[in-house]
């Protein structure tokens, strides 16, 4: 009876990570990777609903408050998507993003989170394809860190 019952635990555990959806906060520049996604969108690729997206006109405007707000609110992974270096439009924006992401991983780790609650991808407004299959990874790697710890203190 004792065995019967762990297994049906185990089971339901199982169940819930499987039926764990995470939300991803996509912070994207306009000029790349949020065109990238509109390629997608209109080419019909089949994205992962989970992602929601916020434009930016370039990846160096995105501020620490932002990833650490939209995690402290509970968002399960945070995915930066910057012009590939060299084609920032405005000449040295994604280096200073590509400076600042260790700084910032570094950071939400002191909060207890995994580092892969943040990722930097540099996507072209030409690879919709290449964001699709960024955004199906990171779900895959969101869905076995599992819920966003923050959540639960909210
Ligand atoms: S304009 Fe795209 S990263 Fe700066």
């Amino acid at each position: 009876m004792v065995e019967t019952t762990e297994i049906e635990t185990k089971t339901e555990t199982k169940t819930e990570a499987e039926a764990f959806e995470p939300f991803i906060l996509g912070i994207f520049c306009n000029w790349c990777t949020y065109t990238g996604a509109d390629q997608a969108g209109t080419s019909r690729m089949q994205r992962p609903p989970n992602l929601r997206i916020m434009r930016v006109m370039c990846s160096g405007r995105v501020e620490p408050e932002m990833i650490i707000e939209a995690l402290r609110r509970g968002a399960d992974g945070v995915l930066v998507g910057a012009c590939h270096i060299g084609d920032c439009h405005y000449v040295n924006g994604n280096f200073k993003t590509v400076r600042r992401m260790p700084v910032l991983v570094n950071l939400i780790e002191q909060y207890g989170l995994n580092p892969n609650r943040l990722w930097l991808r540099h996507i072209s407004a030409s690879e919709g394809a290449e964001l699709t299959e960024i955004v199906k990874e990171y779900v895959e790697i969101l869905k076995k860190l599992g819920p966003n710890p923050l959540k639960k203190h909210k």
